[in-house]
């Protein structure tokens, strides 16, 4: 048996939080030892929204930088940037071909953002789940390792492959598209805002104090959490819907601490606020000091950056238009136009 694909990626908007590293890629960097593992940065999602060139450019140079930093290592993974593989804009459109509409409107994550957009909607921030489903079925990936709120577009990415193209242009025994599996833990995968506890912690909140970003210094870590909203009640708990912030801030303590909930509860149980922030700031700072030292000489040396970037571009390419090649033979398009 061949050994299982996994398939994931970040979008290259702003700085990367600590939602996007335990929600997803501290997940990836487990999953290299025993899978054959794809990662992208998705800047053709990035651009979903209003955006500056330039800063998209940066963007996707860091947000590859912190990928390795975060301990995913380029001689077993595929590290990649989407736009530099045609492979998945043309998916797209295939699939956007055979999309009912209504299936994209149902899509929560797009009614939160249109409604904060307004009449400035743009119709790829509709599509944008039609080309993850691309990025996804490209590679034919078994498993795809990403937070709670990504769960709605997994789910419409089977139904794409399964229902609208497998029992339409393949077989039971021959289908032409893999059907993949979210994989969501439970550790990690919906890490709150730390100004609202009952709010994701989000890149795209106005408010930076909501955040912990993982290139943010020591100090600012330090004054965030200081600042972070929090109850009237002594200790420290889990599972108290009245106590969402006391809920977030502990699970962040067990996960960045490794001390696991059971041992953070009871270690906290008794502590008050006033001794349980400088634990949080100091922990977070620590589990992040490796990450932001391995980032610094990343970014150092760029030309490398790029040659992990170009080998991974050719590699993905060949992966991909092998799969495109495929469903476009199934849909009926001539052969031979797909270049690796
Ligand atoms: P994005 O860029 O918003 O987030 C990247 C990953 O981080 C997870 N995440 C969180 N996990 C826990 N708590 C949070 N507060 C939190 N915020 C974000 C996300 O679930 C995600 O796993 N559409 C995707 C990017 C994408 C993709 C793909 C992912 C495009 N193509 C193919 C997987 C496979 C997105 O916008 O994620």
């Amino acid at each position: 048996m061949s050994t299982p694909r996994v398939l994931s990626g970040v979008q290259p908007t702003g700085s990367l939080h600590l939602g996007n590293w335990l929600g997803a890629i501290r997940n990836w960097v487990d999953l290299q030892q025993s899978h054959d593992t794809f990662f992208c940065v998705v800047d053709l999602h990035a651009v979903t929204v209003p955006h500056d060139p330039a800063q998209l450019a940066a963007d996707t140079r860091s947000t590859a930088a912190l990928y390795l930093a975060c301990g995913i290592d380029p001689n077993q993974s595929t590290v990649f940037v989407q736009s530099q593989v045609s492979a998945h804009a043309e998916l797209g459109w295939l699939l956007n071909c055979v999309t009912p509409l209504n299936w994209l409107e149902r899509m929560i994550q797009f009614k939160e953002k249109a409604l904060k957009q307004g009449d400035n909607v743009s119709v790829g921030l509709l599509d944008y789940p039609v080309l993850m489903a691309a990025d996804i079925l490209l590679y034919d990936a078994d498993l795809v390792p990403v937070g709670e709120d990504q769960k709605q577009h997994l789910e419409l990415a089977r139904d794409i492959a399964q229902q609208r193209i497998n029992s339409r242009f393949g077989s039971d025994e021959q289908p032409v598209l893999k059907v993949p599996k979210p994989m969501i833990l439970k550790d990690g995968a919906r890490v709150m805002s730390l100004t609202d506890g009952t709010a994701k912690m989000s890149k795209s909140d106005p408010n930076e104090s909501s955040r912990i970003n993982l290139l943010d210094p020591p100090e600012l870590i330090t004054k965030k959490i200081k600042r972070a909203k929090t109850d009237p009640q002594m200790g420290l708990e889990f599972d108290n819907s009245e106590r969402p912030e006391a809920d977030n801030l502990l699970g962040l303590y067990a996960l960045l601490s490794g001390a696991g909930r059971e041992a953070a509860a009871s270690e906290c149980a008794g502590m008050g606020w006033g001794k349980f922030k400088p634990l949080l700031a100091e922990t977070v700072v620590e589990a992040l000091r490796p990450v932001q030292e391995r980032y610094q000489s990343i970014q150092a040396d760029p030309a490398e950056l790029d040659r992990v970037l170009a080998a991974g571009r050719d590699r993905a390419a060949t992966v991909a238009n092998t799969t495109l090649e495929r469903v476009k033979a199934s849909m009926g398009f001539l052969p031979g136009t797909a270049r690796s």
